[in-house]
């Protein structure tokens, strides 16, 4: 009979616990999002972040257990992610993860939650084919991973600045949208071309894999003051020179046509014909549309998970620890939280 494991993911700003049958079978996903709890503040709170964690987490592990519909007896293994991310919030999960697996007598299996992110894939479309090239867009980190196999893989691009989503937030917020600030930009590239400005595309043409989205974000705000300088000294003091919809639909496909040129040149250079996209960013409806666009255009296989699968959630955390259980790669209760990626 297939193993029962309970995941817990607290990285960053949300609290998610999955129970997962097997390597695929949901029994239950249940993500509580912070978001609001720090609108107030303009940015995560740490302090505050590890606070809600501790305040839900009970609860929903309850909840989960009673919408997977079984009881304690009934979980093999625990999922934790024990890095990268905030370290307060990570030693919420951790605990809590410990504390029930030593009461159950169960193994803990600590997890990377980039690592977790292409498992959204394995859920939703079943095993991956190796080799393959990985793109995770989370908030916090762009990574291009070359795996050969299930924990086999070096990472041979990384953002040298900020990540993408994290460029995405900032930029959305300099515009007056609240956190998180994706899905506004995403609906903007939706309604518009995507080619009334010409932003730039930082290391586009450079021999690298690594990105670098900071000096887009800084273009932005150039951008922005520029618009309000000419503004207040014209005649009729209008408040902007430019309508936000184009300018974040413009500034986004500056972000797409980066993360997917870059994507297929390493995949070319590695000769590699299986792509993963995952993490919160690819949630977008434009980054799918281009990534789906691009890839049948080249004949490769794309795997790329449904949006809910996309954000951060427990049951990808499960997922790649179902494959660790199978594989008899097992934590012990020493198992410490790391903010960086290990
Ligand atoms: O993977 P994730 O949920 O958290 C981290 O691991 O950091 O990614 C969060 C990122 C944020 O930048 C957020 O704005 C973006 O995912 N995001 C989206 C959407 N939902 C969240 N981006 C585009 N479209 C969305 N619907
Ligand atoms: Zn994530």
């Amino acid at each position: 009979m297939s193993a029962t494991g309970l995941g817990i993911d607290t990285t960053f700003d949300d609290t998610s616990v999955s129970v997962l049958r097997g390597k695929r079978e949901i029994l239950a996903n249940l993500t509580l999002s912070q978001y609001k709890e720090h609108e107030e503040f303009g940015g995560v709170v740490p302090e505050r972040a590890s606070r809600k964690h501790l305040e839900v987490i009970h609860l929903l592990i309850d909840d989960a257990m009673k919408k997977a519909d079984i009881d304690f007896t009934g979980i093999d293994y625990i999922a934790v992610s024990n890095h990268p991310g905030l370290l307060g919030s990570l030693l919420v999960g951790l605990s809590v993860a410990k504390s029930l697996a030593y009461s159950l007598g169960c193994p803990i299996i600590g997890i990377n939650h980039v690592e977790a992110h292409p498992y959204a894939n394995v859920l939703d479309h079943g095993e991956m084919q190796f080799p393959i090239l990985h793109l995770v867009v989370a908030g916090g980190h762009t990574l291009l991973m070359h795996s050969r196999d299930h924990f086999d893989y070096d990472i041979i691009g990384s953002t040298i600045d900020d990540a993408a989503g994290e460029c995405v937030d900032k930029v959305a917020k300099l515009f007056g949208f609240p956190m998180p600030g994706g899905p506004v930009v995403d609906q903007a590239a939706m309604e518009y071309s995507g080619n009334e400005y010409d932003f730039p595309r930082p290391l586009l043409n450079k021999n690298t894999h690594n990105f670098s989205f900071s000096g887009l974000k800084t273009a932005m705000l150039r951008f922005k003051e520029n618009c309000m300088q000419s503004s207040s000294s014209g005649p009729e003091k209008s408040d902007t020179l430019y309508e936000t919809g184009p300018v974040l639909a413009s500034f986004f496909q500056s972000v797409t046509d980066v993360l997917l040129q870059k994507t297929f040149k390493a995949a070319e250079e590695y000769g590699l014909r299986n792509i993963s996209v995952s993490g919160g960013l690819a949630a977008s409806r434009k980054l799918r549309k281009a990534f789906e666009e691009e890839s049948s255009r080249r004949g490769l296989k794309l795997y790329y998970p449904q949006s809910s699968l996309c954000t951060d959630n427990a049951a990808m955390v499960a997922c790649l620890a179902a494959h660790r259980f199978e594989a008899g790669l097992f934590d012990d209760l020493s198992l410490d939280a790391f903010p960086n990626l290990q």
